[in-house]
């Protein structure tokens, strides 16, 4: 069983109005972050648009507004959204109860999660959507861990739900790396919360060859191993399971041999802290680690250079301030090369992604650059997500 796409029945959408659920959780301050989010959904727009729709309906999220907050509006997305278009899109502000614009293609909604409804998974908030499309489109795998209205609820008032084009990829790339991933098959994880990640390395660890940490979630893990981490972040609650992950499988993880550290907590870049690289692994009192070093990099640059496949997840160190960019910023152009090379490298995580594109690193040098979070680790943690589930499956 596979999900209903657009390109299994394109005759559903001719001379129809879809409604077209995306992630462009992507405005911050009044302003587009990163067009990575928008630019995927492009080519289902298209493909609606070419078979035959009347009118597309886009409608997005963006932020946790408590209420209706002017920053968050959806606005500043239909100029971007015209321009890669090259026709004008319209505009919903009012989405209970104002009607799209009948005289444009594409029309695009105010932000979903200005009303509760779309929150709380309200039938009446789905019902009222349900006004903007005949067919409904999910495209929005970036959110499809969430129980909101428009990719759960909504469910009751279509007989069909179709996946785009996206969704179909996210679920294909990330059905293969959880499932069948190419081998020899490397994971490397960074970021802070340990929390966040136990069950997607659980779930991963099993398939992988070899598991590189970094991020501040190495410190637990060496705490655990009982090395020393100066006032490096730890996440105490979560030191027993990082013991036993190591007593299960230590001997296919690999964490930094040493760091780049700070003299004192970083508030901002480059101010009222000094940077320190340790010796080796253990960090002395009064140092706190921010980045992997030098050797830590080294090591894992050659460990990587034998897999077929990597998935990588979480930035290496702090990677906003100059300081600490190294480790991801290096690991980041290494695994960009891969691709020429015949090997793939998946990436997962709002943060990771952020990351790249900081870099300026282009996606396309990657074999594939996920647009889900966290919605991505709870697919490789092979938990079922409300928002796909909802899709309906075909039959091969
Ligand atoms: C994301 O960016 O992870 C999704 O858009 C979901 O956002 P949320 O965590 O605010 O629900």
């Amino acid at each position: 069983m596979r999900l209903l796409t657009v390109k299994d029945e394109p005759e559903a959408f001719k001379g129809k109005r879809v409604l077209l659920r995306v992630d462009y959780n992507v405005v911050k301050n009044g302003k587009i972050s990163d067009t990575y989010r928008i630019d995927r959904t492009l080519p289902t727009i298209r493909f609606l648009l070419e078979a035959g729709a009347s009118q597309v309906v886009v409608a997005s999220h963006s932020g946790r507004p408590k209420g209706k907050d002017k920053k968050l509006s959806l606005k500043p997305i239909v100029k971007y959204l015209s321009e890669k278009l090259g026709s004008e899109v319209g505009f919903v502000e009012d989405v209970v109860n104002g009607d799209a614009p009948e005289d444009k293609k594409v029309v695009l909604l105010e932000n979903l999660r200005f009303w509760e409804g779309e929150k709380n998974d309200d039938p009446e908030f789905a019902k009222a959507l349900r006004r903007f499309g005949e067919v409904y489109v999910n495209d929005a795998f970036g959110v499809s861990h969430r129980r909101n209205a428009s990719v759960h609820a909504i469910k009751n008032f279509y007989d069909k739900r179709y996946a785009g084009l996206l969704m179909a990829e996210e679920v294909e790339a990330l059905t293969t790396v959880r499932d069948n991933p190419e081998k020899p098959f490397h994971v490397l994880f960074g970021g802070a919360k340990v929390k966040d990640k136990v069950p997607v390395l659980e779930s991963l660890i099993e398939k992988a060859d070899r598991l590189y940490i970094g991020g501040a979630m190495a410190y637990t893990f060496l705490k655990a191993l009982g090395k020393e981490v100066g006032n490096s972040i730890v996440d105490e609650e979560h030191l027993d399971w990082a013991k036993d992950f190591l007593n299960r499988y230590g001997d296919k993880v690999a964490l930094p041999v040493d760091h780049v550290c700070a003299t004192a907590p970083v508030e901002e870049c480059g101010r009222d802290y000094e940077v320190r690289d340790t010796e080796g692994v253990d960090i002395p009192d009064g140092l706190i680690g921010y980045d992997i070093g030098w050797e830590t990099v080294k090591r894992y640059r050659d460990g990587l250079k034998g897999a077929n496949m990597v998935f990588w997840n979480g930035p290496l160190g702090y990677y906003e301030c100059e300081d600490f960019e190294c480790g991801t910023k290096l690991l980041a152009i290494f695994l960009s090369a891969f691709k020429e090379e015949g090997k793939k490298v998946v990436v997962g995580g709002g943060d990771t992604v952020a990351a790249i594109s900081t870099f300026h690193i282009p996606y396309e040098d990657f074999h594939f650059v996920s647009t889900g979070g966290g919605a991505a680790l709870e697919f490789l943690s092979g938990k079922d997500l409300p928002g796909i589930e909802i899709i309906t499956k075909k039959e091969d």
